[in-house]
């Protein structure tokens, strides 16, 4: 273990297990460890980061990360914590929210205090400073809709800076975190638009399905977040129980054109519109239509109730879980003709 001596607080350790730092559970480690706790913590590691000339990895939960080798640089755990309301108006309320909070406990406590705009997010896993990163989305809602702009420490300029809502570019699964500015910005915290009266959101069918007979008015935001918890609940495995990472890949877009030639095909494939022209197919679906669902290659396997989940029966190396990944990859396309990009970001 290092303590350098321009680190008070703050401890680098070197070559730490972080299996429990991903939810996969793969048992890679990192060359050097350090929690970041305040933005003084993270200054002092990039000083060391600089010094040894090694790479670096934000880590939140851990939720959306696959190690397929051992990481040869420094984890930077980001464990900044607090909620601040910022600003109060009579239909909403602004939340400043530091990117270590847990994002499950960042909804409730919204769902409590009435505030709503996230109950269809409940309990998505990880930390609320990697939600804007690929934009989570869930039940009919995305995490932009709520994103009133994002404080990051560039680390190619070394400064901080505010990225509004416009500046993220967020698309479905994606933001500027993930394309022009990837692995530059270490983000410190997120500012939340909460609306005050909620507008219920039940656009997403199996969620409406949950409150048939009953008007939309009368449903409150507590109850949305209650149903999405029970929908998780029965299809998503618990990385608690066995390891995953949510969606190993992202919903595939097509043209209408493309459809239609799929539709000729393939009578009974769901697909929902999505945007001028283009359609969102059912990534589960091309997986189970190509008998995978439920296969084990060793200790991976395709979940069996929700085929776009990977997940590690015990001691799957990051290796393991990938050649799976690439053989789902190589099936579908052989089927199809169509090629799945994963939403796992593979270290
Ligand atoms: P990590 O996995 O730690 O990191 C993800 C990426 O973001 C990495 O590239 C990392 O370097 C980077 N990163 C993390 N924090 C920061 C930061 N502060 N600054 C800069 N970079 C950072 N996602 C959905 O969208 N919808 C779902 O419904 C959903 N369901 C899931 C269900 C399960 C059971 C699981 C395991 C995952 C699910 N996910 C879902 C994926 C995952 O929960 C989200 O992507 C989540 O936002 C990841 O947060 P994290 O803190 O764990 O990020
Ligand atoms: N389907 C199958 N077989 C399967 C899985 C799904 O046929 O094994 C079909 C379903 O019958 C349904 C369609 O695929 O017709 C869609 O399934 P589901 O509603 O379960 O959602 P999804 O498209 O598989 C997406 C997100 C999830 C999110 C849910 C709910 C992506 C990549 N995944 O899954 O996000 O929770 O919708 O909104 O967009 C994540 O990103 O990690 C994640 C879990």
């Amino acid at each position: 273990m290092y303590v350098t001596p321009y680190l008070c607080s703050m401890v680098i350790k070197n070559n730490v297990s972080l299996k429990p730092y991903n939810t996969f559970g793969v048992d890679a480690r990192a060359r050097y460890f350090a929690e970041v706790k305040s933005v003084s913590d993270l200054t002092r590691a990039l000083l060391f980061i600089n010094e040894e000339k090694v790479p670096f990895l934000v880590l939140g939960g851990g939720s959306n990360v696959l190690f397929k080798n051992n990481y040869d640089g420094m984890v930077l755990l980001n464990r900044m914590s607090g909620i601040e309301p910022v600003k109060e108006t009579a239909s909403a309320v602004w939340l400043k929210v530091a990117g270590g909070e847990p994002w499950p406990d960042l909804v409730d406590y919204c769902v409590e205090q009435g505030l709503g705009g996230i109950e269809n997010l409940s309990n998505i896993p990880g930390t609320a400073g990697a939600a804007p990163i690929q934009n989570i989305g869930a039940y009919g809602v995305e995490v932009k809709e709520v994103v009133e702009e994002v404080e990051v420490f560039d680390l190619q300029k070394g400064q901080i800076d505010i990225l509004s809502n416009s500046q993220c570019e967020f698309a479905y699964r994606s933001s500027v975190f993930k394309t022009s500015a990837r692995g530059r910005c270490f983000i410190l915290s997120v500012k939340f638009k909460l609306s005050k009266n909620p507008a219920i959101n039940l656009s997403y069918t199996p969620l409406k399905k949950m409150f048939e007979g009953r008007k939309v008015q009368s449903v409150s935001i507590k109850e949305v977040s209650a149903a999405v918890k029970q929908i998780r609940k029965s299809k998503l495995p618990d990385p608690e129980k066995i390891g995953n990472a949510g969606s190993f890949f992202k919903n595939p877009v097509v043209s209408s054109g493309e459809l239609q030639n799929l539709l000729k095909k393939y009578g009974d494939m769901p697909y929902y519109p999505f945007g001028e022209n283009s359609f969102k197919l059912a990534a589960g679906w091309l997986i189970e239509q190509c008998g995978l669902k439920g296969k084990r290659m060793g200790e991976a396997g395709v979940h069996e109730k929700q085929a776009l989940v990977i997940v590690n029966y015990g001691h799957a190396s990051g290796e393991e879980i990938l050649n799976l990944a690439m053989e789902i990859k190589q099936t579908v396309k052989a089927e199809f003709g169509i090629e799945l990009e994963f939403e796992v970001n593979v270290v």
